[in-house]
Parts: C-alpha cells; sequence; structure tokens
C-alpha cells in the first residue's frame, strides 16, 4: 500500500482513541489495525498492563524511542477510506503530548470500561476534545464481562458530559450470560463462538428485534430483556444525527469487547461514514481549507534524540492543505528558511516508509535538526500561521539544582531542547538565575531528570519552588507593562521570551486578577 493509491482529503480519518488507563486502548487500537489490515498479528502495538505502568519500563521504552515513533502515527486502510490513528500516550498523568496530539485530530474515540464508566482521565481528555469541538464516538469496551447496567453507562456519559447519546448497538447479556452484539441501527446480531464464548463468530441479518430467528438463537431471558432495554432506549434516546455529532453535541455510542473483537467492524464502519473528513482550520490572516492547493501543515509533536548518537529530531506535522510531495520545500512561518524535505516518514504500523506524496489529514515526520518546534506552521509561502496549539499552564513548578554548578549551558541548552519538544515548560526568573521548570503531570518530572543524565550528561536535582502555578499575561500593551512593572519580583519568561506571571497559589492568581481587571491572566497560551 502506498499513498499515492489512497484517495484524496475526503476519504481520510485521523483520529485519537482517548480512554483512562486500562479502559481497552491498546487493544482496541491492536484490534483495529488487525482489522484494517495494517498487521497481521495483533499484540505487538506496544508494552501494556502492568509492565507498561511500571515506572522503570516505561521510561525504558521511552528510551527505545523506535517503539514510541512507530506507534505513535498508524495509517491503515478500508474500503476506500485511510484512516490515520495517533496515539496519545497512555499513562496516568496526563502530559501537554496528550493534549497536543488532539489538536491534529478531527475527532475521537472515547474507550469506556463497562463496570468503570466516565473515569477521572477520560473527562480530562473529553474535555480537551470539546474545547476544539472534537467529535466524539464511544466503545463501551469489556462487554464479555460483568458491568453495569447499559443505560446507567448511557445515563453517565449525558450528564457527566452533557452530551446527547444514542445507542447505536445493544449488548445481549454481559459476563457469565453475554451471547453477542445486537447492531440496532442494521438489525444484525453479533454472535460469539468457541467453548466459552472467546471468538467473533457468525453475523446474522434479521429483520428486527422480533425477528422469530433470535427466538431460536438466544437465551428466553436475554431476548425479553433485549427487546425490552431496546425499545425503551429507541424511544428514550436521541435519534442519531450525523450534524449534532459533528458539532460534538451528540455521542453515538457503540458497545463491544476489544479482547474478543466484537463490535469492532461497527466502530469502523461508524468511523468511516459519520467521523468527519479534514476541514477548515483556523489561522491567521484566514482559515485554511484542505482543498487550498498551497501545502500548509503544522508541527503538533516532536521527537528528539531518537538516536542519541546523532540528536536528531523528528518534526511530526500535520498536513492541513495541498498534496504533499517528497523533496518539496516548506518554510517554517516566523522563523527559519525553507526546508527541503527529502526524507518525509509515513507511519504505517509497523515500519516506517518513505513517503512521496501525502494528503491533508495525513502525518508526515520530518527528520531535523531542531529547527522544527512543536506550534510552528509550514507551508509553501510561508503567509499563514495555524492558531490555536495551546501550551498549559503548569500545575506542578520546581526549581532545577545542578549537582555540578560548571554544568549550567549544558543544562540551559539541555531545558531548552526539552522545552521544544514539550517534556517540561521552562521559565526564566527576570530576578535571580534559578530556573523554574513546570510541567502538568508528576511523570513529567521523571522524564525530564532521566533524559538530562542519560542524554545531555547533567546530573540535576529538582527543588521546591515558592511558586504554584504560572499564568501567561494578555490585554493591551501598556496595562500589562503596567502589572509587569510593579510585580517583577514574581515574572518570569518562557521560551519564546513571552512575559509570564509565577503565583504562590491559584488564590493569589484570583487577588491579582481582581487587582488588574485591565490584565488578562491565562491558563493557556496559543501559539
Ligand atoms: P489501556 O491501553 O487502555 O491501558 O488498556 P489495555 O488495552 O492494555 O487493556 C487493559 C486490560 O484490559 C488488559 O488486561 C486487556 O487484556 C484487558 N482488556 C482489554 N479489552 C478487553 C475486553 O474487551 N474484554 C476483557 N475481558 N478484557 C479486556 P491485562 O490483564 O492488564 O493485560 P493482559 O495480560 O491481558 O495483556
Amino acid at each position: 500500500m502506498s499513498a499515492s493509491s489512497g484517495p484524496q482529503h475526503t476519504g481520510r480519518r485521523t483520529f485519537a482513541i482517548i480512554a483512562h488507563p486500562d479502559a481497552g486502548k491498546t487493544t482496541l487500537t491492536e484490534k483495529l489495525l488487525l482489522f484494517g489490515g495494517a498487521i497481521h498479528l495483533a499484540g505487538e502495538v506496544k508494552a501494556r498492563g502492568d509492565a507498561r505502568r511500571a515506572r522503570s519500563d516505561w521510561m525504558k521504552i521511552e528510551q527505545q524511542r523506535g517503539i514510541s515513533v512507530t506507534s505513535s502515527v498508524m495509517t491503515f486502510e478500508r474500503d476506500g477510506v485511510t484512516f490515520n490513528l495517533l496515539d496519545t500516550p497512555g499513562h496516568e498523568d496526563f502530559s501537554e503530548d496528550t493534549y497536543r496530539t488532539l489538536t491534529a485530530v478531527d475527532s475521537a474515540v472515547m474507550v469506556l470500561d463497562v463496570a468503570k464508566g466516565v473515569e477521572s482521565q477520560t473527562r480530562k481528555l473529553f474535555e480537551v476534545c470539546r474545547l476544539r469541538n472534537v467529535p466524539i464516538i464511544t466503545f463501551v469496551n469489556k462487554c464479555d464481562r460483568e458491568g453495569r447496567e447499559v443505560f446507567e453507562t448511557l445515563d453517565e456519559v449525558a450528564e457527566l458530559l452533557q452530551l446527547d447519546v444514542t445507542p447505536m448497538t445493544w449488548p445481549v447479556g454481559m459476563g457469565g450470560t453475554f451471547e453477542g452484539i445486537y447492531d440496532l441501527r442494521t438489525n444484525r446480531l453479533l454472535l460469539p463462538e468457541g467453548p466459552s464464548r472467546e471468538f467473533n463468530g457468525e453475523v446474522v441479518q434479521t429483520t428486527g428485534l422480533h425477528d422469530p430467528q433470535l427466538d431460536a438463537i438466544l437465551s428466553a431471558d436475554n431476548l425479553a430483556k433485549l427487546r425490552e432495554d431496546a425499545e425503551l432506549a429507541l424511544a428514550g434516546y436521541a435519534e442519531f444525527d450525523g450534524e449534532a455529532y459533528r458539532n460534538g453535541d451528540l455521542t453515538p455510542v457503540f458497545f463491544g469487547s476489544a479482547l474478543k473483537e466484537f463490535g469492532i467492524d461497527s466502530l469502523i464502519e461508524a468511523l468511516a461514514a459519520h467521523a468527519p473528513p479534514p476541514h477548515a482550520l483556523p489561522a491567521e490572516p484566514a482559515p485554511v481549507a484542505p482543498d487550498n492547493p498551497e501545502v500548509t501543515g503544522f508541527v503538533f509533536k516532536v521527537q528528539a534524540n531518537m538516536d542519541p548518537n546523532h540528536r536528531d529530531r523528528i518534526a511530526f506535522m500535520r498536513l492541513v492543505s495541498g498534496t504533499f510531495k517528497r523533496g518539496m520545500k516548506l518554510t517554517p512561518t516566523g522563523h527559519g528558511k525553507p526546508i527541503a524535505i527529502h526524507s518525509p516518514i509515513m507511519f504505517f504500523a509497523q515500519q516506517r516508509e518513505l513517503a512521496d506524496e501525502a494528503f491533508p489529514g495525513d502525518i508526515i515526520g520530518i527528520p531535523n535538526h531542531g529547527v522544527l518546534r512543536v506550534g510552528d506552521t509550514l507551508s509553501e509561502r510561508a503567509q499563514v500561521r495555524f492558531t490555536g496549539l495551546p501550551n498549559f499552564a503548569p500545575e506542578i513548578l520546581r526549581r532545577v539544582a545542578l549537582k555540578d554548578p560548571t554544568k549550567t549551558k549544558q543544562l540551559r541548552k539541555a531545558l531548552d531542547d526539552l522545552s521544544e519538544e514539550g517534556v517540561v515548560q521552562v521559565f526564566y526568573p527576570e530576578i535571580g538565575s534559578n530556573w523554574i521548570i513546570g510541567v502538568v503531570g508528576q511523570l513529567q518530572l521523571d522524564v525530564l531528570l532521566s533524559r538530562l543524565e542519560a542524554e545531555y550528561k547533567v546530573g540535576a536535582v529538582l527543588e521546591p519552588a515558592p511558586y504554584d502555578t504560572a499564568r501567561w499575561l494578555g490585554g493591551e500593551a501598556a496595562d500589562v507593562k503596567a502589572f509587569m512593572d510593579l510585580n517583577r519580583g514574581a515574572l518570569a519568561k518562557d521560551r519564546d521570551g513571552d512575559p509570564v506571571f509565577l503565583a504562590k497559589s491559584a488564590w493569589e492568581v484570583g487577588y491579582v486578577a481582581d487587582r488588574y481587571p485591565a490584565v488578562k491572566f491565562l491558563a493557556t497560551r496559543e501559539r
């Protein structure tokens, strides 16, 4: 399969899976790839379960950068549609990396564990999707196990996430009594097979819930419950409305089991039929539509030091418009000269492939030596800049202290590099020389220390900082300056030289915001 044989952007679905750890994201990813024919053996996407979450293992995986890169973007085709699945890092702490990946997708699949419903991490990721109106298809996983009542799950999604829900499929029994999945829209019944119902088996086309075929196949109890529940659901929940879904107001809900390969087909079909293809994205001076002939894109992720001997980096660019051809010259807006992209990388499931052509919605890996940064726009004429790639106010701030004070220069270089990559944010206080780093999750701190040591040979310790949070400043220049003149002791610059207010507490942010109503204290900064 080569990119050139693929259809244009209308046949592209660029999406991510969002889930709380353990809900089954890895398993579902494998099965989607398997169904899409991208891999022949499931089980190879990445380490999972306890092994992945054990910190030391996770670091090892991260250090073997090749693994996480090949699984960062997975492309598969089915029935003429090209799916680009972008991996969101799956660890417990949320990281900016995850958020940024969500800026590069057109839709998301939200995986819930049928026994647990909407969990904390799901909710945070959902909020990011909502901020950007990313439409969501819900997949309720592990229906082969005991779970909650279907209605309970549906109502929880509706209430917690403030969304209309439309059940598209319905599980027939659960756990010990699981007998399959009924597709409410196509009236197909998906049956399990094997002595302990472990396989994806026959698909029976019925004429509806009252088809007598069902009496012969399903146990009387399950069938009675299916008929009653499904009828109640069809009457009680919103009808599926493609536009409401694409606006982010409604989520179609599918039930299934990633492990047992149930409901995967219905999910892929729904993505193909309803998920939005690439559309216009906000930019200055004007939004850029995918059919704009000029090649444009933006960098949403950078991975550095994949090979420690070469200090190379891969910038992941989402193509927004035009047809990209290998060897093309693109210019990062605002800085730098045109870069000829001779060896772009497309990410197929198990191997990297050189790309000759790519279309809007595709992701291209661009090897470079640190020129490209997260948030950069690349284009042929350098006259456009994509907006809306957020930096998040850090929730944990630490002072960095060197074990060997002669390494100041190396530390500065490392912090600049790692902040460009989005591992941490770095703030240089106006007064004093102790650099402050900020993260949104604890795990980022461990990654920082380990990478400083391994890749830059800098031993450092992190000390508590006298600050609790940070805010970017916005508003009229004169108002911002007046604030800055009077608060120098609490000011720092971020890596781009933009002023940041370091606050001792969230309360202090509220306090200064009241005192300086003309100044905006921003929890996110858009580049
Ligand atoms: P994650 O990426 O969201 O963290 O979840 P992952 O796919 O790793 O799945 C977490 C655990 O849930 C795994 O079990 C996996 O096998 C199991 N699982 C995933 N989907 C289903 C499903 O549809 N039904 C059932 N019954 N289990 C499912 P584990 O014991 O942690 O790992 P493993 O040793 O089985 O690989």
